[in-house]
């Protein structure tokens, strides 16, 4: 163990019971108060323990102690030091029920808490304080996280992981202090939760004919029977669900199920066709909002999911519906006109608010993805906010609720170092730093904003992550940033004191036996972004001939001549979008100000054609004297071809030329283009 604690602070302690001080301890998430004290506590083979606590939470902090830490004797021999954990009523300077104070001096060790989940994150802190060893340095610690939901997600549809992987899982959660497991359950890669009452769901649509979700949708999307013999998938039997819950539980960690609705439904509508607004046997992504039968299948569901499952939120989805069958529907089209609903968003809004009712009338409450706000969010509900933080903003402006989970920061399919160096992923490059950088709540949203931001979610989804041991190394260490956001002060988090912890806790995890990304061997940025670019275009007034993806403004008209480069992500603001919709292309022209002698014009462009980035089909670079009237220096074709992964591609024209103004011009068939800047030498 580690105290860093300067003079001057030290003289301050003296003064204050507590403090936010600079004094730190080799422990993850960092504590937010710490003072230090004289001495050490040395565990012997006569230590005792002594709980006193709830019986529920004795039983349970006493089994956690005896088989994931070390064994105490029962009986407490006099005179010896001991390992006290207790309840009390109340602790000075913690408000948070899990919040606690944890003393170490040479004869005892105590833990006091209002709750057994305080009790907990004082063991956790503890045994981290041992770190294998006999020895606790002695320490004082007043503790509590800053939000009451910290939590990770993993996508169990795409790739089905099982109940050993999960429960491995949670072990490094608990140790980190999360207390949400979201489990997203289904989508159209599988079902993958028994629902008694639906045997088909799991003896069908848990099943495929490929082993990975890119052959699966590259096959056609097509469900197996279980007892096809090429048949891929799995699902949770109710057993080994209510197994994962208790197991969850024992560890202070609540599992959230999410069923998905009224989209990402195609292996529920594929095994129940009605319930779709087409009939169509292959599923249909949207669930029929007109049909009533709908409203019976999802609720006989919800019923069996909530018995299985205490967590007052249940998960609904929400998300990224197509909406596109309710238009031509009658059912959908009755459902609208009888309810007064003027659109498609209205009706969505109709199912999340009538879900919304049904979970509120069992005592559930409701959590989406942020598109259940559109149409009109539901009164009681909670929004998980994943497309950037704008939603979760919005959502608490109005007085809900909200989980920070943007796909910027938390979404841990991302690459996570050099794209050339790892798997393939889904796209994006988010690597530990960038993750551990995010604020779910800065103090500049003001109070108003910041009280209902309830937490922070790092999200698994597992689209490209098709084995165990790959979603373990997307996981780790990233959910060590996530666990350290969602509990330590903002005004404590830096980057120079987490990295080292996060290495430790990775080697510590490495050893225990979980596949974790190799963060001494980081590659880092793509090498373009870490410095500017100097050319003759830098600063220089760029025309938009054809404007911009406004979903990926970059720094807007600045972008293409800033002598910023963009790093591995084009959502990383430096690369600019435009989007293949009719006339959309690259068409820019740029004004050196006066006639110049160029011998180079030319542009990177990103391909990574899962999302539908895409190189560009044609370039052509002319150049003019007066802006209007323009010579052609080259027109580049380029055969367009899907690609595993990403990569980049220049695309220029180097010669002999002068002039003032440079047009550049890039033509897609596909998707849509980004690029970061168009140097002229
Ligand atoms: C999501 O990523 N569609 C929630
Ligand atoms: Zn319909």
């Amino acid at each position: 163990m580690k105290i860093l604690i300067s003079a001057a602070i030290a003289a301050l302690l003296t003064t204050t019971a507590f403090t936010s001080a600079a004094a730190t301890v080799d422990v993850t998430p960092l504590p937010a108060h710490i003072t230090d004290a004289s001495g050490e506590m040395i565990i012997t083979p006569a230590t005792t323990l002594v709980i006193e606590a709830p019986k529920d939470d004795a039983e349970r902090l006493r089994r956690y102690i005896d088989t994931e830490w070390r064994h105490f004797p029962a009986s407490a021999a006099k005179n010896t030091s001991r390992i006290q954990l207790r309840t009390v009523g109340h602790i000075d300077g913690v408000d948070s029920p899990e919040g606690y104070r944890l003393s170490v001096t040479p004869d005892a060790t105590i833990i006091e808490a209002t709750s057994g989940a305080g009790l907990f994150y004082g063991l956790q802190t503890l045994i981290q304080l041992a770190d294998g060893t006999d020895t606790i340095t002695a320490v004082d610690i007043t503790d509590s996280p800053r939000f009451g939901y910290r939590g990770m997600m993993l996508d169990i549809s795409r790739h089905y992981r099982d109940k050993k992987f999960i429960l491995k899982q949670i072990d490094a959660l608990a140790r980190l202090k999360i207390n949400r497991l979201h489990l997203h359950l289904t989508d159209a890669a599988g079902w993958r939760i028994e629902i008694k009452r639906y045997p088909r769901l799991t003896e069908y649509a848990a099943w495929r004919p490929e082993l990975t979700w890119k052959e699966w949708t590259d096959g056609g999307a097509r469900y197996a029977e279980a007892t096809d013999f090429n048949a891929h998938g799995g699902f949770l039997t109710q057993d080994d669900a209510r197994e994962i819950v208790r197991y969850a539980a024992d560890r202070y960690i609540t599992v959230i199920p999410e069923i998905e609705m009224p989209s990402h439904s195609e292996e529920l509508t594929a095994t129940f066709p009605e319930i779709s607004c087409t009939h169509n046997p292959k599923g249909e992504p949207d669930v029929c909002v007109g049909n009533e039968q709908t409203f019976e299948i999802l609720q006989n569901i919800l019923d069996e999911v909530m018995d299985i499952f205490p967590s007052e939120y249940i998960h609904i989805g929400g998300d990224e519906a197509s909406k596109k069958a309710w238009k031509e529907c009658d059912l959908c089209h009755q459902r609208m006109t009888q309810e007064g609903l003027k659109d498609v968003d209205q009706l969505q809004s109709y199912l999340i608010h009538r879900i919304e009712q049904y979970l509120n009338s069992k005592g559930r409450s409701l959590i989406g993805w942020d598109e259940i706000m559109e149409g009109g969010l539901a009164p009681n509900a909670t929004v998980m906010s994943w497309r950037g933080t704008e939603g979760g903003i919005k959502a608490a402006r109005s007085g809900h609720q909200a989980v920070m989970s943007p796909g910027g920061y938390c979404y841990l399919d991302s690459y996570q170092d050099a794209p050339a160096t790892q798997p393939v992923a889904i796209s994006g490059y988010l690597p530990l730093q960038r993750v551990y950088s995010y604020d779910p709540a800065p103090d500049s949203l003001g109070i108003d904003v910041t009280r209902w931001i309830t937490g922070i979610q790092g999200n698994l989804w597992t689209e490209y992550v098709p084995t165990a041991q790959h979603a373990e190394y997307m996981l780790w260490p990233r959910m060590i940033a996530i666990a350290e956001i969602g509990w330590t002060p903002q005004a404590l988090r830096s980057w120079e004191s987490f990295r080292p912890r996060a290495l430790k806790v990775a080697d510590h995890m490495q050893s225990d036996g979980y596949t974790v990304f190799d963060l001494r061997g980081e590659a880092g940025n793509r090498r373009q972004s870490t410095r500017p670019a100097e050319h003759l275009a830098k600063g220089k007034k760029v025309t938009y001939n054809v404007p911009w993806w406004s979903n990926y403004n970059a720094a807007g008209e600045a972008t293409l001549t800033d002598g910023l480069r963009g790093g591995w992500s084009y959502g990383d603001g430096r690369w600019q979008g435009f989007l293949h919709r009719g006339d959309q292309r690259v068409d820019v022209t740029i004004d050196l100000e006066k006639p110049t002698d160029i011998t180079y014009v030319g542009a990177d462009f990103m391909q990574i054609t899962g999302p539908g980035v895409w190189f560009p089909a044609k370039v052509e670079i002319s150049v003019s004297d007066d802006g209007k009237n323009f010579t052609t220096l080259t027109t580049i074709e380029h055969k367009q071809k899907d690609s595993t992964g990403l990569s980049f591609k220049e695309f220029s024209w180097s010669g002999t030329a002068r002039a003032r103004y440079v047009r550049y011009c890039a033509t897609s068939t596909e998707g849509c283009q980004f690029t970061d800047e168009i140097i002229i030498r």
